[in-house]
């Protein structure tokens, strides 16, 4: 617990670790009522540091010492000091070996950082800073050792698998910080599998999960083996050690983590099987897998030096995951799901109190600090190089960045260096997406000259001031761009009047405040098609028409911005409807662009599911005008969306390939559509593929639609007959919370309250409380913003009663309420009521102390 205001921690303060660790010793002694934890590092004096005298002083956290020895010899009282969060010793030798003995209380560790318990099983969580909450230690990713770590304790003693009571001693060859270490124990099935390597060897694969998950692990065994040949395939990277396990735990505050050979994974990462997961499941499960084991290189053999670097890792490794699951499926339906997270959360983020470069320079929280803009914003900082580069320049800089850091822990500016070293490509004003916050805006303008045949297109960046942060400098931007004649044909881009062969696609740089390009030969004002690809994580402004949106949304070449431009155009029609009387005509030419998507049999069917789906209530932050909109569309495409619902129906044994989620996906879309003007026919095909479903994709389809109809008893009667049927699942009673939740049918204040008392909801669980509170929260905008304020006072009960509890977890469900600033004000003094509410509780933990003091700071 806080005692003191939280301190800010600064990168320009980084020093050097003053003494290294050469090798960890840990033998873990574990009982009912505690664990004993006996510890011996060999360390020494850093010779790079400067403080030649420094004291050692070790991190810990919620530790009970028992005993400290030097050299073999216990230390009297006054050889040491305990300072609750330091053990700090005065006087030692140049080399030394230290053993330390401390008493940690699992069973009762509800913060999950640290050593823990979820349903039985003791496991680990140390990223960021939990390693401190096991032993002191000097818990910093700089810090790297070769770890040696036994276990033995009476009721879970691990030896050779025998009645699934096993004993380990577990040495990790590489030197690694402590953030990547792992234990887990407990009465777990064993999955196991091979992998043959590029060169031949073979690893063993094992799966441990509750007896009862037993089924449950195929998908991610194969998404495993998938990812080992993809990596050694695209990166040249081959997996280093001889066994690769994965864990899977109910209680997690993330999804996954990638300690060395044990990645531990939240259950619902990792469990699925036809009847319990949805096709998102399946899809996530798969990138999640990935992403985990890619961190063996991109974070495990070469990590960071300081948690200022974290993006390093994290931006590089979403990067990875997110070129594989590209590459596993269709690459633009990909892109198009990983810009929808970034424009509607990372935007929001970059724009509000909590905005921070990809690079911070300073946190309190470090925990706080696991944010979209080091992941998502952080992959779009890499995707951005790969862009700039090309994929083989790419590649030549990735193998030169493992191998120049191998075995060590350095910073992103190291990421960037290599890159340019193997390319010879100057990135120097590039470096800037690292240290600059906020989403940078390009306005762009044309004018067409008939006479000569130019067109010319002037594109201004500026980039927002942030908390922090003002006169920001111009980025360099790589802007990929088409544009199309009359005809819907791709022109060539001529940049110079003569030039012959001018590719129909160009990636442009944008380097200064302003540029102008200007293309030869156009013979009529052209459309233009921008940023393609969202080649750089920018908002782009535009003037376009309607007539302009339609067009692209039929002839782009490039999928993505016939996406885009579908959102665009929904955008501007959902917008000029904001204050409309009821009655408002709504603009028949996006109900005709729809009409003819529904019934598009040519294009790639997932690519015309996601064109389906308007944009989010989070991204457009209205309600009702976005209502009125997909209710309009609803009534007018009736005919079409039952053709397409019948069409897409039956379709042979269940499959998860893109095609059959595609498919699953568009039905679902239509019979949603159907059941928000609570249409009879919908109603009876909701009910009946409710009945028939053979997948949890179809089944949650139809119980999602008639949660979200007005049918109110089919709704209670879906409601209870699922829950009836899962309730021995919690990764599905977590979706039954969810799908009520974030309803506003469903998901009145009065239900929430309802379902935080149900028997299955758990306040220790994190999946329980982001399925209920999260999305009641985050995603049912029109109950939680009720004009009372009542939904924002429940959020500010819930966070406050979490805070002791669980305060990471705490802290990111305040996210909802820190975009006070953006709503009217009768809404915004309740918001910021709410906050200031949190910011009164006595005893808050740093994490929730952050994020409140810095949404209300001026
Ligand atoms: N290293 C993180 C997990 C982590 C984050 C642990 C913060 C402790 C604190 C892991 O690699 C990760 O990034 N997991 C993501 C999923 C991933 C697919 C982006 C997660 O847990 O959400
Ligand atoms: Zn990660």
């Amino acid at each position: 617990m806080r005692t003191s205001q939280p301190q800010t921690i600064y990168l320009s303060d980084y020093k050097v670790p003053a003494y290294l660790v050469d090798t960890v010793d840990l033998r873990f002694e574990l009982f009912e009522d505690g664990a004993r934890v006996h510890s011996t590092l060999e360390l020494r004096r850093n010779p790079e540091s400067d403080e030649v005298s420094a004291p050692l002083e070790l991190d810990g956290d919620s530790l009970t010492l028992e005993s400290v020895a030097l050299d073999g010899a216990q230390l009297a009282a006054g050889d040491y000091e305990d300072r609750g969060d330091q053990l700090v010793v005065r006087s030692v030798p140049e080399q030394f070996t230290l053993t330390v003995v401390t008493w940690i209380e699992p069973q009762n560790n509800t913060r999950l950082e640290g050593l823990y318990k979820s349903s039985g099983m003791f496991c680990t969580q140390c990223e960021a800073e939990g390693f401190r909450c096991i032993t002191f230690f000097p818990d910093r990713p700089d810090v790297m050792a070769r770890f040696r770590t036994r276990s033995n304790g009476n009721d879970v003693e691990r030896g050779e698998l025998e009645n699934g009571r096993h004993f380990v001693t577990w040495e990790d060859p590489f030197p690694k910080p402590c953030y990547l270490f792992a234990l887990v124990a407990g009465d777990l099935v064993e999955k196991r599998d091979t992998f043959t390597t590029c060169s031949a060897r073979d690893i063993d694969l094992r799966m441990y999960v509750e007896p009862r998950n037993a089924e449950k692990c195929d998908h991610a065994m194969d998404s495993l083996k998938r990812s080992m040949r993809w990596d050694e395939e695209v990166y040249g990277r081959e997996y280093d050690l001889d066994i690769f396990m994965i864990v899977a735990v109910d209680d997690f505050n993330m999804g996954a983590m990638e300690n060395k050979g044990l990645n531990i994974f939240n259950s619902s990462c990792v469990l699925a099987s036809q009847e319990t997961a949805t096709d998102l499941a399946f899809q996530r499960i798969e990138a999640i897998v990935a992403h985990e084991y890619f961190h063996n290189w991109s974070g495990n053999r070469v990590t960071c030096r300081d948690w200022f670097q974290l993006s390093l890792k994290e931006g590089f490794t979403v990067f990875r995951d997110s070129q594989f699951s590209a590459d596993m499926g269709s690459p633009t339906v990909k892109r198009i799901e990983d810009v929808t997270l970034l424009r509607t959360a990372q935007f929001a983020e970059d724009g509000g109190p909590m905005a921070h470069p990809v690079r911070p320079a300073s946190y309190m929280e470090i925990s706080n600090f696991y944010t979209l803009t080091i992941y998502e914003k952080g992959a779009e900082v890499v995707r951005m190089i790969h862009t700039l580069l090309g994929p083989d320049l790419f590649r030549k800089g990735s193998d030169l960045y493992f191998e120049r850091h191998d075995g060590q822990a350095v910073t992103t500016d190291d990421f960037v260096k290599a890159m340019e070293d193997a390319s010879g490509r100057d990135l120097r004003q590039f470096r800037l997406w690292y240290e600059q916050a906020g989403t940078p805006v390009l306005n762009v303008s044309d004018d067409y000259d008939a006479d000569k045949g130019v067109y010319r297109l002037t594109i201004e960046q500026s980039i927002p001031d942030t908390p922090g942060q003002t006169n920001k400098k111009p980025q360099h931007i790589p802007f990929a761009l088409g544009l199309l004649g009359q005809d819907g044909q791709p022109l060539p881009l001529k940049l110079g009047a003569g030039e012959a062969d001018a590719p129909t696609e160009r990636g442009l740089e944008l380097t200064e405040a302003t540029h102008s390009f200007e293309f030869h030969g156009i013979e009529s004002r052209p459309v233009p098609s921008l940023l393609r690809h969202f080649s750089a994580p920018v908002r782009v402004r535009y003037a376009w028409s309607r007539e302009q949106l339609l067009f692209l949304m039929s002839h782009d070449p490039d999928g993505f911005n016939r996406w885009d431009a579908g959102q665009r155009l929904a955008v501007d029609v959902i917008q000029s409807l904001v204050g409309a009387p009821d009655d408002a005509e709504i603009e028949p030419r996006l109900v005709e662009a729809y009409r003819k998507l529904i019934s598009d049999t040519e294009l790639d069917q997932a690519l015309v599911a996601k064109m389906l789906q308007l944009p989010s209530e989070a991204y457009l932050a209205i309600h009702r005008a976005r209502d009125a909109v997909l209710r309009h569309l609803a009534g007018a495409l009736k005919a079409e969306l039952i053709a397409c619902y019948q069409r897409h129906q039956g379709g042979g044994p269940y499959e998860v390939t893109p095609e059959a989620i595609a498919r699953r996906s568009l039905r679902n879309t239509a019979l949603a559509w159907l059941l928000m003007i609570d249409d009879q026919e919908g109603r009876e095909l909701a009910v009946s593929q409710l009945s028939a479903a053979d997948n949890m994709t179809d089944r949650m389809g139809a119980l999602r639609a008639l949660v979200n109809s007005g049918f109110e008893s089919d709704r209670q009667q879906a409601l209870d007959e699922f829950y009836d049927r899962f309730k021995d699942d919690p990764q599905v009673v977590e979706q039954w919370f969810s799908v009520q939740a974030a309803s506003d049918q469903a998901g009145q204040l009065p239900d929430i309250q309802r379902l935080l008392e149900h028997p299955a909801f758990d306040w220790k669980n994190p999946n329980k409380i982001r399925s209920v509170v999260g999305a009641f929260a985050g995603q049912n905008l029109a109950a939680f913003h009720n004009p009372d304020g009542s939904g924002y006072e429940f959020l500010a009960d819930q966070v406050c009663r979490l805070d002791d509890s669980n305060p990471q977890i705490a802290a990111r469900l305040v996210t909802p309420l820190t975009r006070w600033r953006k709503f009217a004000p009768s809404y915004s003094a309740r918001m910021k009521s709410a906050l200031e509410r949190i910011r009164d509780k006595s005893g808050l933990s740093r994490d929730v102390y952050e994020v409140v003091h810095k949404s209300l700071a001026d």
